[in-house]
């Protein structure tokens, strides 16, 4: 595998002190790299966001360290600084609060050209926003007059992919991308990021609730409860062969009969739920090589 693009290492979030401290990340442990995407997955409240915050340098982790192509950002000087926010670009749930509802789609393009790509001049501004819609699949004639409200919120995500395209990033976190979308245009923005990733090389982090989607854009997978990941490595392994209580718990909940976890063992108690999610929430430092790229925390 290539070098990581940009890497947490032991990294740690607490929220507050004392007893009302909220341990929103413990040890967390990833990377990214060119052309490949990780899922990060886990229910409301596990700590994928506040990992993806981290990532983008909004929160700084309480310890462990975030790496950029090997170099510890807390280190960084402010010319470094720019070019991390430059390459590392984020696309949010919901596709209508990041955008302007009085600009127009084209002036939303345009801003970022000229922030970001000063080689780019005058009439060819247009034609690299034309080029940006295509590449997410819109039509540019259609679109590029239109304001937020004018579009469905496919579109409209569509059009935040081609604002974080447009500054050349190496990188796109993308929180929960396709959540607030109709089901039936989900497929379709999994899909775009699929391609923008092997087309651009971009890495790509892609955090969900949904385990099933995870297959659908990413190479890798992290299952993480309650501030820990419980188990990682290839997509195929974890959801083929889940080991963790827990990752087995998320399985059997997927309506998706594709990925299904089909053991009747896995239907479980509310009790056995309950005794599950107690011992996966407990923090754990010892880790287990189940087989080749697939590991879990030890319960
Ligand atoms: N700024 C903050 N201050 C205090 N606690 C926070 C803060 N941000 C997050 N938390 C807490 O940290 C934990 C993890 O939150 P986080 O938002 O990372 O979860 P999440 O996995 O993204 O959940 P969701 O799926 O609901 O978006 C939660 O208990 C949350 O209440
Ligand atoms: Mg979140």
């Amino acid at each position: 595998m290539t070098d990581a693009i940009l890497a947490l290492d032991t990294v740690t979030k607490t929220f507050g002190h004392g007893s009302g401290a909220v341990h929103a990340a413990r040890a967390i442990s990833f990377s990214l790299h060119a052309g490949r995407a990780l899922a990060l997955v886990g229910e409301s409240g596990s700590g994928k966001t506040t990992c993806a915050r981290m990532a983008m340098r909004e929160y700084l982790p309480t310890s462990g360290r975030i790496l950029y192509k090997g170099r510890p950002v807390e280190a960084a000087k402010s010319a470094e600084i720019a070019r991390y926010r430059r390459s590392v670009q984020m696309i949010f749930q919901d596709p209508f609060a990041s955008l302007n509802p009085a600009h127009t789609i084209a002036h939303h393009l345009r801003r970022p050209l000229k922030l970001h790509r000063p080689e780019i001049k005058g009439a060819e501004i247009d034609v690299a926003v034309r080029e940006l819609l295509q590449r997410v699949r819109l039509d540019p004639d259609l679109v590029a007059p239109k304001y937020p409200h004018e579009l469905s919120g496919g579109q409209r995500q569509r059009v935040n992919i081609a604002r974080a395209l447009a500054v050349k990033p190496e990188v796109i976190v993308a929180d929960e991308p396709t959540s607030m979308l109709d089901v039936s245009v989900r497929l379709g923005v999994l899909n775009l990021l699929n391609e923008m990733k092997q087309e651009m090389n971009l890495g790509l982090l892609y955090i969900t609730h949904d385990i099933a989607t995870a297959r659908y854009v990413a190479e890798d997978i992290a299952v993480m409860y309650a501030g820990q990941i419980v188990e990682w490595g290839s997509v195929a392994k974890v959801i083929d062969n889940p080991l963790h209580p827990y990752t087995r718990l998320l399985l059997s909940a997927v309506p998706d009969p594709e990925v299904r976890f089909d053991d009747p063992k896995a239907r479980l108690r509310p009790e056995e739920v309950e005794d599950i999610r107690r011992r996966s929430a407990v923090p754990q430092d010892e880790i287990i090589e189940m087989e080749q790229d697939h590991f879990m925390r030890m319960i």
